[in-house]
This record gives structure tokens, sequence and C-alpha cells, in this order.
């Protein structure tokens, strides 16, 4: 690869130890995927490792509470005497990981694991990221401009860069986010170039999705049926909220490997259908119809059960316009069965000042601010049927551990909100 004289120095550790091992993992990194150069990100989404208790830290040889150690050892593989971070070279980094103290709280974590939460968001903060504490921070001020190089994980945030802002990242990994924001650099190569942007396959949508949840089984269909390709939809007849082009850019990210995507006269890189496509020939050509929908449907609304025990809207974060229209949909009913809003933090915080938070709270629902439905713990084993509106919690929630045996009822929000009330599936 071809070095600038700071990204060498970087290598040769002229700017200390940590920035060297990350410039090193960066530089393996961009040779195997044939980059020939890096380019400069100051705009990084990384992520962070789960609370440890004190046994499992004196297991891993860790001083109980020293997450700096630990960070450093659990994401990279770095294991040296001595080694410290001082400050992410990236000027915008930010943490996606929806663990929050409030969070940690609310599921009854003790006072240990409490502390070590506070650790990690005083270390991560006072290393120059932001803790959003969410997988969508786009809808809280982090907004990447459309052309800006950036280097995030986490593969719903990515495709959403990607396709609805113009922004540009590759699908980074946590050691390899969190080195391009330790250096401020990542290889050019991939959804970098303008190239691997233009379209592969067209998708045609013949039924109209009306919804996020909608929007979400066309994305879950679209990438099955590309897996790894650039998919151009074409002939929308309405234009898409943010919401359902946050589905859809998810659930893309959830049946195959898409990390980018063009709407026909919707997204920012395909005002027409010769713009998407660039100098790609067409690799496919597929229809989204009813019956596409409904193999979804098949596929992902998969309990035989007609009750449900919990209803869970957040996946990816919900945004405060989903939680307004929840808060005016339950307003004056009462919710026998749970029904758990997730959000970021910033959007609790909107939530609770706009009234939405007390309403939900009132019809017996409630809003928690920067969980993960499927890794912070959402569920207890008793709640074995779910219902919720995303594909891609349909997808993943039997995989996840201690969740085998859970089954999903995959709906609109409003058929979600109708099953919280009644406590079954209609
Ligand atoms: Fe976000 Fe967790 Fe879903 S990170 S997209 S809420 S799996």
């Amino acid at each position: 690869m071809i070095l600038t004289k700071e990204q060498q120095d970087m290598l040769d550790g002229r700017s200390g130890r940590v920035k060297q091992l990350a410039m090193d993992l960066l530089v393996r990194y961009g040779e195997a995927v044939g980059a020939e150069r890096m380019i400069k990100v100051d705009n990084c989404g990384i992520g962070t490792l789960p609370v440890l208790s004190a046994e499992q830290c004196k297991a891993r040889g860790i001083e109980p509470g020293d997450y700096e150690q630990y960070y450093l050892r659990g994401m990279f593989g770095w294991d040296q005497e001595g080694l410290s971070l001082d400050h992410f070279g990236a000027s915008q980094v930010t943490n996606l990981c929806a663990n929050t103290v409030s969070n940690i709280r609310h599921l009854g974590a003790g006072e240990e694991a409490v502390r070590f939460m506070q650790i990690v968001d005083d270390f991560i903060g006072s290393r120059g990221c932001v803790n959003s504490n969410t997988c969508a921070p786009f809808l809280n001020g982090v907004i990447p401009a459309f052309g800006e190089h950036c280097a995030w994980s986490e593969s719903s945030a990515i495709t959403y860069l990607n396709g609805v802002l113009g922004a540009r990242t590759n699908n980074e990994g946590g050691a390899s986010s969190a080195c391009a924001a330790i250096t401020g650099y990542t290889p050019y190569f991939g959804l970098h170039t303008d190239e691997a942007r233009w379209g592969t396959h067209l998708i045609h949508i013949q039924k109209q999705p009306k919804d996020p949840f909608e929007w979400g089984a066309l994305g879950y269909y679209a990438a099955s049926v590309v897996n790894r390709g650039v998919p151009v939809f074409l002939g929308v007849h309405n234009i898409p909220s943010n919401d359902d082009l946050r589905y859809l850019a998810t659930s893309l990210a959830t049946s195959g490997e898409v990390d980018m995507f063009h709407v026909v006269g919707v997204t920012p890189e395909a005002h027409t259908l010769e713009q998407a496509m660039g100098k790609n020939q067409v690799a496919g050509e597929f229809t989204f119809g009813e019956k596409e929908f409904q193999a979804v449907m098949e596929r992902l609304n998969f309990s035989k059960q007609k009750k449900v025990d919990i209803v869970i809207f957040g996946c990816p974060h919900c945004s405060i316009q989903q939680i307004k229209e929840i808060a005016e949909y339950v307003s004056g009913k009462q919710y026998r069965t749970r029904l758990t809003v997730l959000c970021s933090p910033s959007t609790k915080n909107i939530a609770d000042r706009s009234g939405y938070t007390k309403k939900i709270e009132e019809a017996g629902g409630f809003v928690g601010e920067g969980a993960c439905p499927l890794l912070n713990a959402s569920m207890t084993p008793e709640e074995r049927v779910i219902a919720t509106n995303s594909e891609k919690f349909a997808h993943y929630v039997t995989g996840m551990p201690g969740y085998s045996d859970k089954e999903v009822h995959l709906g609109s929000m409003e058929q979600c909100l109708n099953a919280a009330l009644c406590g079954e599936w209609a």
C-alpha cells in the first residue's frame, strides 16, 4: 500500500504504540482486499464490549473495572503491558452500542454491573467518542454528509448511510471501525469508490409498500434475491418516509449482504435509472408483488400460536415519529400484554418532554432507552411469543443465546398494538 508520511509515521510507531497497532491492522486489512491507499475518515461508528462481572474480569486476567485493558484486549487482541488509548484520532466518533446504565438498571442489574457500565461510558466519552448508544444515531444529529467517507459498523446503519444519505462506508467490523477511529483512516476500496456503488439488479415494485413494516418486507425479499448486489428499486408511487427507508435499509442488511441500494427518484445517487446503474449492465431483474410479500410473511411470521406474550418495537430503534404514533394509538386504552418500545436515549428524552412516554406508560407500556431487543435481554424466559413489526428481529431472534424457543408474529405497528390489547394475534 502507498502510505502518506503521516500514515507511515503511525505505522513506524512515531505517533504512539496504539496508533501503530491500529495502522498495522488497517494496512494488513487493506492489502488483503487489494486497496492501494488509505482514505481520511472523520466519521466513525464503533461498538463497545459487554459489561463484565468481577469474576469474569478475574477469569480474563483483567483488573475489575479496567475497561481500557479489556477493550484493547477484547476488541483487538492487543495484550501488552502499558498500552493506552489516549484519544480517538477521527473527529467524529459515535458509540453505536445500545446498552446504557438506565437499561441495565431497568433489567435489574446489580450495583457492580451498573458501575462497570458507567466506567464504559466514561472511558468512551473521555477518549472523544459520543455516547449515542443507538444503532440509529442519524435520528439524533449524527448525520454523515453526502459523499463523506466514513467507517461504520452495524449493518442497518451502513445500508442507511450509503443508500439514504449518500455517505460512503464499507461494512466494517468492530476492530476495523475502531482502528479507523483511532487513526482517522480506512483502506480505500469497495463502497468508497463510485464503481462499487452502481446498481447491479433491478427490483420492480408491483406491490406498493404502505408502512415501514412493508418496506422492510420489500428489503427482505430484495436482499434474498440479489444477495451481495446493489438493488435498484423502480416503480415507487409515493415518496417513502424516513422510517420507511430505515426499515428498507435494515432488511436489506438482514436476508442478504446488501450494503448499498438505490430507489429511483428518491435516494441521492438515483435521480434516474441511468445514474443509479452507472456503467453497469443489469445482472438480473425481479418483481416484488403480493406473492413475494406473502413468501416473506411465511418465512418470518412463524408462530403457530394465537396468543402473544410481548410486543416489541425498536429494531432498529424507534424514531420520535413512531413513538408519537404509538402514544396516540394507545392513549386511553389499557394494555394487558407487555408492550416494549425501544429508542435512543436522545429520542427518549424528546418522548418524555412531549408527553409520549407518559401516555404509553399510562396504557401499561414501557419506553426503554438504549437497549437492543436482541442483545440486551428484553424478554423473560416465560415470554415465548413475540409480536413485532421488524423483519430483522424476526429473522435473528431464535438464533440468539437463550431465545431458541421464541416464536414471532410479524405485522404492522397497528396489528401488533391490537395484539397487545387483546393478547392474541388476529
Ligand atoms: Fe438495532 Fe439491535 Fe435491531 S442494534 S437494528 S435494535 S438488532
